[in-house]
């Protein structure tokens, strides 16, 4: 029986304060069993500019980034939409992963929190680049919980049952694909 704990990579795709996808994986973090740790990656606004050929041991920015990748078991992506797409502060983040191949194999899902009938252009994109650098998506795991800025609490968290049980088969369905795969 697998008995360690499982260590989730939480992105959010956006870098604004009070963001509604970053609360939503603070919230997943804060739900979470404790057969799982899950990290909210925080250095998407200090990454630099993706170089091609450069080495990405010369940024520690991107270090610090591929480590975060290399200690995850599986990660999860929340990303808003822009102009139709990804936003490019996230797509950068994954320019960064082509090279060295950070996501290959690694299950990967997202959680969506546009209301529906936004933001299929962004979960397009990312399913794109996510097969491209041969992430292994969990589909399973991939949702929509929709958040409204209400809907973030004073404490930075999605208080509604709803989104929170949604939260939790999120986690679920990722802890058991890490577990079928072990
Ligand atoms: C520059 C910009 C472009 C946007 N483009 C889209 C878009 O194409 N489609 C969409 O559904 N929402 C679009 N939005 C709305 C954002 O996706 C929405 O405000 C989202 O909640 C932002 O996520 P956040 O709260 O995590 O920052 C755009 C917002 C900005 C700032």
């Amino acid at each position: 029986m697998r008995t360690e704990v499982t260590r989730i990579l939480l992105i959010s795709g956006s870098t604004r304060d009070g963001s509604t996808n970053t609360a939503a994986l603070r919230t997943i973090a804060a739900v979470a069993p404790p057969s799982v740790r899950a990290d909210l990656y925080s250095g998407l606004r200090e990454l630099p500019a993706f170089v091609p050929g450069d080495d990405p041991a010369g940024y520690p920015a991107v270090t610090a980034l591929r480590a975060d990748l290399a200690a995850a078991d599986a990660v999860l992506i929340c990303t808003p939409e822009y102009a139709g797409t990804l936003p490019g502060s996230i797509k950068n983040l994954l320019d960064w992963t082509v090279g060295t191949a950070d996501l290959y194999e690694k299950p990967t899902a997202w959680l969506t929190v546009a209301v529906p009938g936004r933001g299929g252009g962004a979960e397009a994109t990312l399913s794109t680049v996510l097969g491209y650098v041969g992430a292994e998506v969990v589909e399973s795991a991939c949702t929509r919980l929709p958040v409204l800025g209400a809907d973030v609490g004073d404490d930075g968290l999605v208080g509604s049952t709803e989104f929170r049980a949604g939260a939790r088969r999120v986690l679920a369905e990722l802890l058991a694909h890490v577990a079928r795969a072990a």
